[in-house]
Formats: C-alpha cells, sequence, structure tokens
C-alpha cells in the first residue's frame, strides 16, 4: 500500500534508541511481571490523564471486564452501552452474563445518543457505558446527569479517546471508572497488547488491582475471583517511552486532521454532516444526493478536545461507501470500516429490542482514512 492506514515502523523509528534502551532496562532488570515499570507507568500515566488511581491491565477488553465486575455485574442485570461500537464494549458485558442494552447514534458525532441512554434505564441496569468513539468523547453531562439520579455507575469506554476532552475534562475521568487499550492501532499503542483503568475511587482501585491478580492482595488468598489481567513490564517500559511523546504525537494528529479536512473539502466537495451537535436531540444529517462525502463532525469544538484516533468520513447512500474503498484500494490507499455491522444485529447476540436507524445507516455509510493521506482528484 503507498499509503497505509497507519505505518509504525515509522512512527517508532525517531525514538527506536529510547524503545530499545526500555527493552535492555527490562532484560538486565530480570522482573517481567508487575514490578517498577507498571509502577512508573501508572503514576507517570495518572499523572498525564489527571486521575488519582490508574492500574495497568492485559488490554481494554479486560479492563471493560474489570470494571465492569468491579462495580458489581453479573448475571441477570443490564448495561447500557452503545451499538455502534468495537465488540469489546458489549463483549465484556455478555462475558460477566449480563444483558447489553443498546441505545443508538448520533449523526454529529457516531457516539451514543445521550438522550436515549436516559430512556433505557430501567430496574435492571447496573451500569452504563458510554464509548467515547474514534478519539472524541461522548456528551456526558446528560449520561452523568441520568446516572446520578438513579445511582447507576458510569464507565468510559476511552479505549480510542486517551486524551481527548469534554468541556476541558479528560476522557477516563469523567465517569466511575475509566478504560484505555493500548493496542497499537492506538494514539498511545504498546508494542504488543496492554490496557488501564482510571478511577477516583480509592476503594475501586484497589478491588481493581486484586481482581487483575486473582482476587488476591496477598498471594493464594483469595478474596474473590478475578483472573490474570496484568500488563507486562515489557510493554510499560515502551509505553513510558511513547508517553513522553505523546503531546507531540496528538498535536501532529491534530494538524494532519485539520489539513485532510480541508483537503477533502477542496478536492471532494465534501461537507460536514450537520450544522450543530444533536447528541441530545433527534436532528439528522443534512439532505445530501447520494455519493456525498460527509466530514467528521466535532461536537466539542475547543481546540484539541479530538484525539483523531480514526478519520471516518460518510458517504451516502447504498453501496457508495464500498464504490470509493474499492477506487481507493486500486490506487494503493487503504482504508478501514469501523464498524460493518453494528452490535445489535451480531449473531452472539440474538435480541434486538429496539430500533437503531442511524447505527445501521452508519454501518454502511462511514470509512475511515489514513491520516496522513493527502486527496488529489475526487474519486466517485
Ligand atoms: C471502543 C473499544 N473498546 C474496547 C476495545 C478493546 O481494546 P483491546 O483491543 O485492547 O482489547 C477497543 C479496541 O479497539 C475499542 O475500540
Amino acid at each position: 500500500m503507498k499509503v497505509p492506514m497507519l505505518d509504525l515502523v515509522a512512527e517508532h523509528a525517531p525514538y527506536r534508541g529510547e524503545l530499545q534502551s526500555a527493552f535492555e532496562r527490562v532484560l538486565d532488570s530480570g522482573r517481567f511481571v508487575l514490578g517498577p515499570e507498571v509502577e512508573g507507568f501508572e503514576r507517570e500515566i495518572g499523572a498525564w490523564i489527571g486521575v488519582p488511581h490508574a492500574v495497568g491491565v492485559s488490554n481494554g477488553s479486560d479492563a471493560l471486564l474489570l470494571a465492569l465486575q468491579a462495580v458489581g455485574v453479573g448475571p441477570g442485570d443490564e448495561v447500557i452501552c452503545p451499538t455502534y461500537t468495537f465488540f469489546a464494549t458489549a463483549g465484556a458485558v455478555a462475558r460477566l452474563g449480563a444483558k447489553p442494552v443498546f441505545v443508538d447514534s448520533a449523526e454529529c458525532c457516531y457516539n451514543l445518543r445521550a438522550d436515549q441512554v436516559a430512556a433505557k434505564i430501567g430496574p435492571k441496569t447496573k451500569a452504563i457505558i458510554a464509548v467515547h468513539l474514534f478519539g472524541q468523547c461522548a456528551d456526558m453531562d446528560p449520561i452523568l446527569t441520568a446516572a446520578q439520579k438513579h445511582g447507576i455507575p458510569v464507565i468510559e469506554d476511552a479505549a480510542q479517546a486517551l486524551g481527548a476532552k469534554d468541556k476541558g475534562r479528560q476522557a477516563g475521568t469523567m465517569g466511575t471508572i475509566g478504560t484505555f487499550s493500548f493496542f497499537p492501532t492506538k494514539n498511545l499503542g504498546a508494542l504488543g497488547e496492554g490496557g488501564l483503568i482510571t478511577t477516583k475511587d480509592a476503594s475501586l482501585a484497589e478491588k481493581i488491582r486484586k481482581l487483575r491478580v486473582h482476587g488476591a492482595k496477598q498471594k493464594y488468598f483469595h478474596e474473590m475471583i478475578g483472573g490474570n489481567f496484568r500488563l507486562h513490564e515489557l510493554q510499560a517500559a515502551f509505553l513510558r517511552v511513547k508517553l513522553r511523546h505523546l503531546n507531540s504525537a496528538l498535536r501532529k494528529r491534530r494538524q494532519s486532521a485539520e489539513k485532510l479536512l480541508a483537503g477533502l473539502r477542496d478536492k471532494w466537495s465534501a461537507i460536514m454532516p450537520l450544522d450543530s451537535c444533536v447528541c441530545r436531540g433527534t436532528g439528522g444529517a443534512k439532505d445530501v444526493k447520494p455519493g456525498t462525502v460527509l466530514l467528521p463532525f466535532s461536537c466539542h469544538s475547543a481546540e484539541g478536545e479530538h484525539t483523531w484516533n480514526q478519520f471516518v468520513i460518510r458517504v451516502t447512500g447504498p453501496g457508495n461507501r464500498d464504490a470509493l474503498k474499492e477506487k481507493l484500494a486500486a490506487v494503493s490507499i487503504q482504508t478501514e470500516v469501523y464498524y460493518p455491522r453494528a452490535m445489535h444485529e451480531q449473531a452472539c447476540f440474538d435480541h434486538v429490542d429496539g430500533a437503531y436507524p442511524i447505527s445501521e445507516k452508519l454501518c454502511m455509510e462511514t470509512m475511515a482514512l489514513p491520516l496522513s493521506g493527502s486527496f488529489s482528484a475526487p474519486l466517485i
């Protein structure tokens, strides 16, 4: 591919030496599990996010599982979450024997519709998962208000949104618990797998630390049933290096996104899908002719609140997204579809108890472009 979605070799090249030193430090220490690198990383990323408790874990999927377990989700419970998300969000709910209750998406940022969250709270609701999709925070205030009213914890699935903000508040600091992924495609990616849990609640942090090692504070004395959900020392050491470069990496992503927005407006006559945010209501995208390219909309207009983990456009009308994807592939430009099928349509979740028209449309029309791309000809 001439333009890949991500070039990790090129991304790591400027700090190759630092990564090699980190590797040697761990190799020479002989400590590979829950040692000084994990402790150091937890301290440093906690300070970067601005949260008192940060717990390094195996990956973002397990982070969600641990967060839900920590707030007591179990069989028979319901957890409200978006249907347009990565599988792990709803999968974690089901892994604990609980039922994901889905909400539709907003046509502005594609995050969950805040007004639908409040409407779906019922007697079995045990938690709400607000996903910050593609690097942009969900509209947290109405979600937090509804949750507080019913005494329900909010988990922020910030796997894609480290550093994103909602009205100046960092992702992972607004709800009861925040969860993050360090999958290599994330803005802070490990050289392998990794995840993080954040919370302001000391007792929840303590519980999560126990759950991370089979529910034991003291080795071989198990207070609860957890698992092996540890972040590796080596990955923590690499993440500490990459964290030092995160601010400049995010700055570059924002500059690239601005350039791409301007370029697509110019070359593809791309437009914003709507004039204002509709996270709290039912407003729809502009009525446009099929084949129109709709740009990603930033609900949080303050500079620096979107982290552009993915730059996701929408191509309107049946088949047009796939046609554009093929045309770009023919000129060696890689793209990705996040996500071709919503959670309520997955074979393993055999209940559909609502209508999710926007999410279904997004699954047919959205496509992520490489942030580094510059697109010359209008291709549709
Ligand atoms: C929204 C969301 N939640 C959870 C996860 C799971 O993270 P991981 O791949 O580290 O398990 C991802 C990963 O892509 C994600 O995008």
